[in-house]
């Protein structure tokens, strides 16, 4: 499944707490339920309705927590200044996203895995690696490419300030040793690397072949998770999952631009 355009996500996951909001209204008037049970038909109601909605699987949890959530912080009748606190977290980790188009939505491990496999028939019996997660996200895909132990430098680049101060913090713990940078992913000179993964979305796409065209050198490789280039289609493609579209799609380059 691929990731749903933002503003959808938002309005789809409101749509699901009013859902859960009118279900514990109907109970509550059939003279069923009061009190704080009704909270459970709303928490039920609206992660219910996630999934029938088919949204991502941790937004049936975040559906179904957020009424006893919002309910258990209106009884703490806490300052104005952590609500302000909150919205300033939730524009950290989402502003930017309205504006590129592109969802913090995290390579499983099965996509991990898959481009580790990869290493071995792209770039034979090289260690020394040059590789770049645009869109590092919380850090991970860049934490499997230093730990498959084929590069010499890894990098990411992230420019969503909260995933970039949580992914930094976990790569520091675990002793990574190459470049996490906060900034776009448009402005990295993709000509120093080898190999560029990109997990984006497909309104990124287009742009970015046209940058890999211009910048990468011959031989390297250029690796998307899920999306597609239109008009070009990949040199090779290694299935993840059951879903055709969960794939990685592979171009060498250099190739002929769109
Ligand atoms: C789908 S996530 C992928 C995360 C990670 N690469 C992975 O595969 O697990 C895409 C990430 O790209 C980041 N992003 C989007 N536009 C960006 C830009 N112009 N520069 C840097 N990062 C960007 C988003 O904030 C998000 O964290």
């Amino acid at each position: 499944m691929s990731p749903p355009a933002p503003w959808s996500l938002l309005a789809r996951a409101l749509a699901c707490q009013v859902a859960g909001a009118l279900a514990a209204l109907a109970v509550h008037q059939a003279g069923w339920l009061h009190g704080w049970p009704l909270l459970g038909i709303a928490s039920l109601g609206a992660g219910f309705c996630a999934w029938r909605m088919r949204l991502p699987r941790w937004w049936w949890v975040i559906g179904a927590a957020f009424p006893p959530a919002a309910a258990g912080v209106a009884a703490l009748q806490l300052p104005a200044e952590w609500f302000a606190a909150a919205l300033v977290a939730s524009l950290l980790l989402f502003g930017t996203v309205m504006a590129s188009r592109v969802p913090l939505w995290l390579s499983g491990r099965r996509a991990r895995d898959a481009l580790t496999g990869l290493l071995d028939e792209l770039f034979p019996e090289r260690s020394d690696l040059r590789a770049i997660d645009l869109g590092g996200g919380l850090g991970g895909l860049l934490l499997t490419l230093w730990r498959s132990g084929r590069c010499r430098h890894c990098a990411g680049i992230e420019w969503a300030p909260l995933p970039y101060l949580v992914g930094g913090l976990r790569l520091r713990l675990a002793g990574f040793p190459g470049t996490w940078r906060f900034g776009s992913l448009w402005r990295v000179d993709l000509g120093e690397y080898d190999l560029v993964y990109a997990f984006l979305s497909p309104a990124a796409m287009p742009r970015l072949w046209d940058k890999a065209a211009r910048e990468m050198r011959a031989g390297s490789w250029l690796i998307s998770y899920r999306f597609a280039v239109p008009g070009v289609p990949p040199d090779r493609r290694r299935a993840v999952g059951d879903d055709p579209e969960d794939a990685l799609l592979l171009w060498r380059m250099p190739r002929q631009r769109r």
